[in-house]
């Protein structure tokens, strides 16, 4: 650690780190366009100039290394003459079409415009216009709102290598074009382009004029598509509007940086696995039993009858489902006696690149394999008068679905808790609904053995119930108590959502 002094006041920092870098970590915000903590340092857009006692000019604070006893000043009057300056020349050709611009209301571009009062122009030529461009079947380009800061350019290069952006011509007619479509279309990654873009130049065709981006609540949470835990950003459309009343309630999702991990992008198969969760038709809203709506206390006694029969179970687990439901499960098979059984997980084709993407289709896979659980294939008996599944449909292989089946089509009592109407609740006696991703909070262990908070922003409809509540009553006292209790008892250590936050837990 070192000490240096930002805006007169002491601090110990890590050296190594740049001006930039810093100053996020200790929540100073430092204005930048080009920067991005998952691409390499361009230097290109002036917009982080700070002064640096002892240096004859600014300096920018993306590129510029933190050293011992260095004075930094972020917001001097130079400072800000400075940026107002860089402004206004983005400006200059800039349409400032905000009304229209889908990156509104979370542009870097607007926002440091409205800091700083941008509202003059001094050049007496007209702006420069070029028509807006759909560069690929996902993908629209407004080289208008261009501010060159080449974050699309460096990431294709870079992250994915396959360089389907540069830039042409020179001077104030330099603008970014696309030298392979296809290879965009192709790109399983092509979609981050829009999240990087700091302004409206280049979006996605399926938001584009779709929805006001100040209209939406958003939570962060875990993807579901693989086992890789990329972080995501949802926006919800929870409050009615008059213009867009039927859109949702999953708009999008976006990818969320997670320095721990050094993570800062998302495929976009889970980018657009969003509009799954908008899918009403199958839902299961109410109890079942032998496929017949049923009522919470009937199904409530049919699962009491079903546990004070003492017959021998078994509690099938879940790899899509997350660390406190599974647990609620497991806390049930330890009271009972009953064994555990996990399904094997379903192994996608990989997309090239793969980057971080994994084969397992599952979120909370590693969970079970932490826990040892045995596979449901590898079971020696399938002699279960009780057999409780968690939902797992669409995320298993084929020996596990036909072994799971057998047993619900064998048991006396059969119950699963189900999402959406499945093989598994047609072949059940009670079918009970469950809540879906996004409707619950909830814990999930990625491949990397990082435990991850996911933000239930829906809430559930009023007749499904998490299975604590099913198994525990409504007087359990909630996901939190189940995870911390997991922590404890099952990894040694101790965790709660604080704990957790933002960013996991590596265990
Ligand atoms: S399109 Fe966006 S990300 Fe690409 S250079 Fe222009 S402003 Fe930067
Ligand atoms: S790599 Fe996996 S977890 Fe990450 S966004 Fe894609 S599907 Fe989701
Ligand atoms: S962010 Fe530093 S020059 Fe662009």
């Amino acid at each position: 650690m070192i000490n240096i002094k930002i805006d007169n006041t002491e601090r110990s920092v890590e050296e190594g780190q740049t001006i930039l870098e810093v100053c996020r970590n200790l929540d100073i915000e430092i204005p930048h366009f080009c920067y991005h903590p998952g691409l390499s340092i361009a230097g290109n857009c002036r917009m982080c100039l700070v002064e640096v006692k002892g240096m004859p000019k600014l300096m920018t604070a993306c590129s510029t290394l933190v050293q011992k006893d260095m004075e930094v000043l972020t917001d001097s009057d130079l400072v800000k003459e400075a940026r107002r300056g860089v402004l206004e020349f983005i400006l200059l050709d800039h349409p400032v079409d905000c009304p229209i611009c889908d990156k509104s209301g979370e542009c870097d571009l607007q926002d440091y415009n409205f800091d700083y009062g941008i509202d003059k122009r001094r050049s007496i030529f007209p702006k420069e216009r070029h028509k807006v461009e759909k560069v690929s079947e996902k993908i629209y380009k407004n080289d208008n709102r261009c501010v060159l800061c080449t974050r699309c350019i460096r990431f294709l290069d870079e992250v994915t290598e396959t360089h389907e952006l540069t830039t042409v011509d020179r001077g104030a007619h330099t603008h970014i074009t696309c030298v392979d479509p296809e290879g965009l279309d192709n790109n399983p990654f092509a979609s981050n382009i829009s999240d990087i873009c700091p302004v409206g130049a280049l979006g996605l065709n399926e938001f584009r004029f779709q929805k006001r981006v100040w209209l939406t609540d958003h939570v962060r949470t875990i993807c579901q598509g693989c086992e890789a835990g990329c972080n995501l950003n949802v926006d919800l459309h929870t409050r009615q509007t008059a213009l867009d009343p039927n859109l949702g309630p999953v708009v999008r999702f976006i990818s969320a940086n997670n320095y721990s991990m050094r993570r800062f992008f998302i495929c976009d198969e889970g980018r657009y696995s969003y509009s799954n969760y908008n899918k009403t038709e199958e839902r299961l809203l109410h109890p079942e039993l032998d496929g017949e709506t049923v009522t919470t206390e009937e199904a409530g006694s049919f699962l009491k009858e079903a546990l004070s029969s003492k017959s021998a179970g078994a509690v099938v687990l879940s790899p899509l489902v997350s660390v406190e439901e599974n647990y609620a499960a497991i806390l049930l098979a330890e009271k009972m006696g009953y064994d555990l059984f996990r399904p094997s997980p379903y192994r996608k084709d990989l997309p090239e690149p793969a980057l971080f993407i994994e084969k397992v289709k599952a979120p909370n896979h590693n969970m079970m394999k932490l826990l040892e659980i045995p596979k449901v294939t590898d079971m020696e008996t399938s002699d279960y008068d009780v057999v409780l599944v968690l939902h797992s449909i669409g995320s298993i292989r084929d020996n596990s679905l036909v072994k799971i089946l057998s047993l619900l089509k064998r048991a006396k009592y059969s119950i699963v808790f189900e999402v959406e109407r499945s093989e598994f609740s047609e072949n059940t006696k009670l079918a009970l609904p469950a809540p879906m991703f996004l409707e619950e909070d909830g814990c999930f262990i990625n491949s990397g053995k990082r435990i991850q908070r996911s933000t239930g922003g829906l809430g559930y409809p009023e007749s499904v119930q998490p299975l604590w509540k099913w198994l525990f009553g409504k007087d359990f006292s909630g996901p939190e108590s189940l995870l911390r209790k997991f922590s404890k008892e099952k990894l040694g250590i101790e965790l709660d959502y604080d704990k957790i936050g933002q960013e996991g837990v590596e265990l």
